[in-house]
């Protein structure tokens, strides 16, 4: 019986690649999201707000929180100007459960059930491990990591009963290797990614399970949250600006994309990297010499 199904998994496996390289030459259309409600965390700037505008000019509801009132403020009156419906905005430290779940009933009652959910905000000290402070160690866990417990917490229950619904993360190039002078930041966004993998798996233990999610591990955006980067190759890898980035999040999310690395060549280049002999992935490492400098010095 053993071998029977182990048979039937050959032939899963060899259909599943070659839908894959279907997919490459015809790929999937991007779901309408006209109408659903799309809350963004830290819409107030750089990506979050990009993706704020890009929903918005797709139709979406959407509904910005930042911890940052003014600038979120700012993001809403760009997108009247532009000629698209106000979003809803709401301030709101992510890191702060309690008001996470307040603000998270105020957006139910206000605005209706999330439907997509955007956990964006993050922060990034940048320097070696001895100089983080432990308030820097902790807060950079709190925004990072704790935070998206709270909003699955305040969001997840109602998609659940609805079974519909979609929960997109922001990693990072630094979730899928370790970078120096971000050792704490480093492993904020693997934690993320095991956080988005797991809850994935455990969504699916409901075989008709029709939440998806999407974890999304962009290079260094231009958004003056990397302070100062360094890149070697700059023709082929430079820093990405937050509108491409914007559009290629959503777009993840409206094709069902599981996981994306932004330029999308650098996720199969991470996971075969990790097949070669020790000794052989630092020497790519140095090939690429890619960085951030200290934010201290
Ligand atoms: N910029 C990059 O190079 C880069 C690369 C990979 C991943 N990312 C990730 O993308 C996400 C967005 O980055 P960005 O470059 O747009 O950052 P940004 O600094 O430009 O914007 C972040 C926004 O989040 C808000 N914010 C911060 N703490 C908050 C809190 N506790 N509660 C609510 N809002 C809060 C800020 O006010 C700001 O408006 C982050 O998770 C970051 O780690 C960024």
């Amino acid at each position: 019986y053993i071998i029977f199904e182990f048979i039937v998994l050959q032939f899963q496996i060899f259909y599943y690649i070659l839908e894959s390289i279907f997919r490459l030459f015809v790929p999937v259309e991007p779901e309408s999201v006209k109408g659903e409600i799309v809350l963004i965390t830290g819409t107030g700037h750089g990506i979050g707000q990009q993706l704020a505008y890009q929903y918005a000019a797709a139709g979406a509801k959407v509904v910005c929180w930042d911890i940052n009132e003014k600038n979120n403020q700012a993001t809403a009156e760009e997108i009247v100007k532009r000629g698209y419906a106000r979003p809803h905005c709401y301030v709101c430290d992510v890191s702060n459960r309690q008001e996470v779940l307040k603000v998270g009933e105020e957006v139910k009652k206000e605005v209706g059930n999330v439907n997509i959910l955007i956990n964006n905000a993050g922060i990034m000290p940048t320097h070696p491990l001895e100089q983080h402070t432990e308030e820097e160690i902790r807060r950079i866990m709190d925004i990072n990591v704790l935070a998206h417990f709270w909003t699955l917490e305040a969001f997840l229950p109602a998609m659940k009963q609805a079974n519909r619904g979609h929960i997109v993360c922001l990693s990072s190039i630094a979730g899928v290797v370790g970078i120096p002078n971000l050792v704490p930041y480093s492993a904020s966004k693997f934690a993320v990614r095991g956080l988005m993998e797991t809850l994935a798996e455990e969504l699916r233990w409901n075989p008709t399970n029709q939440i998806k999610t999407t974890t999304v591990c962009p290079f260094m955006v231009d958004t003056g949250l990397c302070k100062r980067p360094f890149v070697k190759f700059e023709q082929a890898l430079n820093l990405l600006s937050p509108e491409h980035v914007a559009q290629k999040i959503a777009q993840a999310q409206r094709t069902g994309k599981t996981e994306i690395t932004i330029p999308e060549i650098l996720l199969p280049v991470g996971i075969l990297t990790r097949l070669l002999p020790e000794k052989a992935q630092i020497k790519v490492k140095e090939f690429f010499n890619s960085g951030v400098n200290s934010d201290l010095e």
